[in-house]
């Protein structure tokens, strides 16, 4: 099914200038060529086609900005990050624009051909070649062709279609670390020096795969020995338990001299390694960290695997690791940020609240009551709903007053076998009181959607 979303007929260029989000009515047509003949993005020109599915909402978000922002939680956590890196041989890259090639994104990496990340109920595309960027690995390539010292460190806003929620936001932050050596007589040596310079930590650290770092079900790469896999896989580890006992400690040193007593901030921090895999990676793995009484999942990383390397140009003698790890969970942690949505307010009882080189907890102001709405329609034969794409276009029509989309109710009517669906639509504003009124007209475009693009029949 084609899904085309039109933009209002003011030039892109005018909706991106400034970077308050406005909520634009724009309508949804199936069928029917309604997206401009091109999009403009950070000076760059893309043609349109079948494949463009990004909202001009979204594309919004990309001159946001947030991790330039030393003043904002996710600027603060980026300044962290890279302070602690200071002096270790990385370089920092923080200005690479979110409009990239599949192949830098996904082929460059070996993404399989069928992988669900290409898809287009995934991916922002701005046509069939290009896309917003859904990971900052999208700029592994580039660093490994270009990067000067041994390492570098990336951080870049990055997007995927994701269902809206308290911790879920289509637009999110990463951080990519990376590391190479060269082969030689002294390779094993040098590795074990290095580690040696990664300043020491009190973490307690859970990892079954330390020793025996590869398996059947994690293999290592031919063209490395056992040695150093093991010693490269040491000094990825080490490196990541070192940041995040950085960041962890400093969020601890705060909670502190703000008077808190909570018992946890006398407990050493706690951390566990899991396998995991990514196509680019061999073996891979994943840190998760004990917070509050939780796991958390912060950070993929692995041994980067040799033909990357190669594509970089970077020759056949070169071995490392990269790493990848989310900031806005971290952030939301380290600020006491209840709402992931909250980093994208414009509200300056939000902004003026944090400041550069400063972890502070969020101070809550008054929440505005919310509006819910139920929808509830008979499915056509041959179509299946996703939230996602309910989401879309609720998000299409009400912008940031989108609270959550939840699908309620699923049925098969018994004699007739028809589908029905029922989805409750939160609307709530972060700023403001919502009218009635107003939600009517936003309800009443979002059934006008879901009648024209799926054929619906509201119940
Ligand atoms: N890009 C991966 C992600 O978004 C994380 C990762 C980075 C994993 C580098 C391995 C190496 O989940």
């Amino acid at each position: 099914m084609l899904k085309l979303i039109t933009f209002p007929r003011v030039s892109l260029a005018s909706q991106l200038r400034g970077i308050k989000i406005i909520s634009r009515y724009y309508s949804i047509a199936r069928n029917s060529k309604v997206y401009p003949e091109e999009i403009s993005l950070d000076g760059k020109t893309y043609k349109t086609d079948e494949w463009t599915n990004v909202p001009p909402y979204i594309l919004e978000l990309t001159q946001r900005r947030l991790h330039h922002d030393n003043n904002h939680p996710i600027g603060i956590l980026r300044e962290l990050i890279e302070k602690n890196f200071k002096g270790m041989g990385y370089t920092f890259y923080n200005d690479f624009t979110p409009g990239v090639t599949t192949f830098q994104n996904f082929d460059v990496l070996g993404f399989p051909q069928d992988h669900p990340g290409r898809s287009k109920s995934d991916t922002y595309y701005l046509n069939k070649d290009n896309l917003l960027r859904t990971h900052t690995s999208a700029h592994e390539h580039e660093c490994f062709q270009t990067c000067e010292t041994p390492g570098y460190v990336i951080s870049a806003d990055v997007y995927r279609k994701d269902e809206i929620d308290r911790t879920h936001y289509p637009a999110f932050h990463q951080m990519e670390g990376a590391r190479i050596w060269t082969k030689s007589d002294k390779l094993e040596e040098i590795i074990a020096h290095d580690i040696e310079q990664i300043p020491k930590t009190n973490i307690i650290v859970e990892d079954p795969f330390r020793e025996n770092c590869f398996n059947e079900g994690n293999p290592k790469q031919d063209y490395m020995t056992d040695n150093e896999v093991y010693l490269v896989s040491v000094h990825l580890k080490k490196t990541i338990e070192y940041l995040v006992n950085q960041v962890f400690e400093a969020a601890r040193k705060s909670a502190k001299l703000a008077g808190s007593t909570e018992p946890y901030l006398n407990e050493p921090l706690k951390i566990r390694w899991v396998e995991a895999y990514f196509p680019w990676t061999a073996p891979s793995w994943e840190i998760e960290v004990w917070w509050k009484g939780e796991w958390l999942e912060c950070c993929g990383c692995g041994i980067v695997r040799q033909q990357v390397l190669l594509n970089s140009g970077l020759g056949e003698e070169k071995l490392g690791w990269a790493f990848g790890i989310g900031l806005d969970r971290i952030a939301m942690l380290l600020f006491g940020i209840p709402d992931i949505r909250l980093f994208w307010t414009l509200d300056e009882r939000f902004g003026k609240q944090f400041s550069s080189g400063n972890i502070n907890t969020f101070a809550p102001y008054s929440k505005y009551p919310g509006i819910k709405r139920d929808i509830s329609f008979w499915l056509p034969k041959d179509v299946t709903l996703h939230n996602n794409e309910v989401m879309d276009i609720v998000r299409t029509h009400a912008g940031d007053l989108t609270e959550s989309v939840e699908n309620i109710d699923n049925f098969v009517h018994p004699k007739t076998g028809k589908r029905s669906q029922t989805y409750r639509l939160n609307y709530q504003s972060m700023d403001r009181n919502l009218t009635n009124s107003e939600i009517n007209v936003l309800h009443n475009n979002v059934e006008q959607d879901l009648k024209k693009l799926f054929d619906v029949e509201i119940r």
